[in-house]
């Protein structure tokens, strides 16, 4: 949720912190902007639109430290006035993050002034150019101390050859070496250009120039933040010839579900003893996150008998939960800095929680507060659509359940052996369901719809609200995922001839009731289609309804393959649609904001 990107060193800044905002542009995509310092002149180009807005501008800034900004709008909508650098007097500042007390700080110190922008982050380089007393970092100090939310803020002063960086709840890692310097949002930003990284921590500030990073803590006591490699290379961020980060990232949906159990190994020992004495499981996540929680929430009842609840983590904060010492909270985010699952991990843990989480980056904000890191090795996920990181989770969470369920038992080696050569058998049949599912029909159908169901029991509902969420994401379609018995309990009043329903069944116990919605939902001129992998049920419904079939594969990880059919759906009427998948309107990828 906005990226930003700082660079200091011999080269011209404003193409590199140009091509820094390109990679970060999942981040964010309303409006871009860069300014450079020339000897103390600061320049400043910035536009509403993607980063390609800039294209033709940034040979027009000089110098060789900059800053830029690529905005996800919060407070002041996108425009040209709005879009990042703000600036006053020798400032210029990006900033990440909301402060949720500017109106109060605005009212306070600059009642008489009108400020340029409508937005929450022109109150800090107002503050920073009323408190600069000469010392950068002392003001910068000053200015944090006011500031209540949270920020990553780059700074560049007329005064010094260089930037500086605040940080607090969002992220920014910080790298260098050979005359140059950079700080980010995200590793992306910085793929090919630093081998290793330090992540910053809360409270932080750092002072960067061409040949020196020097980073303080809130005290403003000089340290040293773990040096994490750049996993993130140009090759990894490459297209590979495909038209789109989301198709490229659902076809990497094998690769990531083999290298997450992979992975898990390393984690087995630590993550069994956290679970030590636990008697109840909590799961919570945002959006696709919560939605692969709701998967975990049937794994851990059904193999290890422990009860387990899916909480939104938005709602989990405000309803004052109970949490005893033997409840383990399981946190689940791609990206390690969803702002409402982070408060839920910290919240739990602050109420004696054992908090587990979940995630693809080994080090976030979510990493910093958990008692143990699972891993979901999918790799960087850049369409905003998440699709690699949900199998990743599901395999995490589906051995994470085992794991619980083999507590006790003698064959806990074995049971776990098992676990993870289940889950590699699919590995395949996910490889072919990515590459041949046909789903080009039924993108038609939906791409007319009015509005689309996705339909299934259990473990199917489960993927039902994934497929709905991945639909209306990116192809602005109306859509509900729905429990399949439940549609007559109201839900069928909606239907008529423009709706389409999209029933997944691949429990083959439950394959004829999910067949009585089918008929409920045809018998009122609404459309249906079945994903499916009960033969018996394909060959049922075959000259009824389109029939989409996916490999029979163990039930309870079913949601693998139609996990995966469902992206599919998504970004092919997307494409009908001439919608682009990667960037949907108004949304950004890690939100960072609350
Ligand atoms: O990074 P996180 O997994 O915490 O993100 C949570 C949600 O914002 C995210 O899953 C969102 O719902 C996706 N864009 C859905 O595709």
């Amino acid at each position: 949720m906005c990226g930003i990107v700082g660079y200091s060193g011999r080269a011209a800044a404003a193409p590199l912190v140009f091509a820094g905002l390109k990679r970060l542009e999942y981040r964010g995509y309303d409006s871009v902007g860069i300014a450079t310092l020339d000897g103390n002149n600061i320049q400043i180009i910035k536009k509403q639109g993607k980063v390609s807005s800039l294209e033709n501008f940034v040979d027009g800034l000089s110098g060789n430290t900059g800053i830029g900004h690529t905005r996800w709008a919060t407070h002041g909508k996108p425009s040209d006035i709005n879009a990042h650098p703000h600036a006053c007097g020798k400032f210029a500042v990006v900033h990440n993050g909301i402060i949720e007390n500017y109106a109060e700080l605005k009212a306070r110190y600059f009642p008489d002034i009108s400020f340029t922008s409508r937005t929450d982050s022109e109150i800090i380089v107002r503050l920073l150019d009323k408190f600069y007393s000469g010392n950068l970092l002392q003001t910068l100090k000053e200015v944090s101390s006011l500031l209540k939310g949270s920020y990553a803020v780059l700074v560049i002063c007329a005064d010094f050859n260089g930037f500086a960086v605040m940080k607090y709840k969002s992220p920014v890692i910080i790298g260098g070496g050979r005359g140059e310097s950079f700080a980010a949002s995200d590793a992306p930003a910085l793929a090919g250009l630093c081998k290793k990284i330090s992540v910053l921590e809360d409270g932080d500030f750092a002072i960067v120039s061409a040949h020196r990073i020097k980073i303080y803590d809130n005290n403003l006591n000089p340290v040293v933040r773990q040096k994490i490699i750049n996993h993130a290379t140009a090759a990894s961020l490459d297209l590979n010839g495909c038209a789109h980060y989301m198709q490229k990232e659902i076809l990497e949906n094998p690769t990531a579900v083999e290298n997450t159990v992979k992975a898990f190994s390393r984690v087995q020992g630590k993550l069994k003893e956290v679970f030590t004495d636990i008697n109840r499981v909590i799961i919570t996540g945002c959006g696709t996150a919560y939605n692969s929680g709701l998967v975990a929430k049937r794994y851990i009842e059904s193999f290890a008998r422990i009860p387990a609840e899916a909480e939104i983590a938005g709602e989990f904060r405000y309803k004052n939960p109970v949490i005893t010492s033997g409840t383990a909270v399981i946190a689940i985010s791609q990206s390690g800095e969803t702002a409402d699952t982070v408060e839920a991990a910290k919240l739990a843990k602050s109420l004696g929680a054992k908090v587990i989480a979940v995630t693809n980056a080994p080090y976030s904000a979510l990493t910093l507060i958990s008692d143990v890191v699972v891993p979901v090795a999918a790799g960087h996920e850049i369409c905003v659509a998440a699709t690699k990181s949900y199998t990743g989770q599901i395999a995490a969470l589906y051995l994470t359940a085992k794991l619980l369920a083999s507590f006790n038992k003698k064959s806990a080696v074995r049971l776990m052996k098992n676990a993870k050569a289940e889950i590699c058998s699919v590995v395949p049949l996910l490889k072919s369901t990515v590459a041949h599912t046909d789903i080009e029909a039924l993108a038609q159908v939906c791409a007319r719809a009015d509005g689309v169901y996705f339909l299934g029991r259990d473990i199917d509902y489960a993927v039902a609200l994934e497929g709905s969420l991945k639909l209306k994401e990116i192809t602005y379609i109306q859509s509900e995922g729905y429990p399949a018995g439940e549609l007559k309990h109201g839900t069928l009043a909606l239907i008529d001839e423009n709706k389409t329903a999209v029933v997944i069944i691949t429990d083959e116990g439950l394959s004829v009731k999910c067949e009585n919605a089918v008929e409920q939902v045809l018998s009122r001129k609404g459309k249906v289609a079945v994903i499916t992998n009960v033969k018996e049920c394909a060959e049922r419904l075959k000259d009824e309804v389109p029939v989409i079939e996916i490999p029979a594969c163990p039930k309870e990880l079913s949601p693998l393959l139609s996990a995966a059919a469902v992206q599919l759906l998504a970004y092919k009427t997307a494409i009908i649609l001439d919608r682009n998948p990667d960037q949907p309107r108004n949304l950004a990828k890690s939100v960072t904001v609350e």
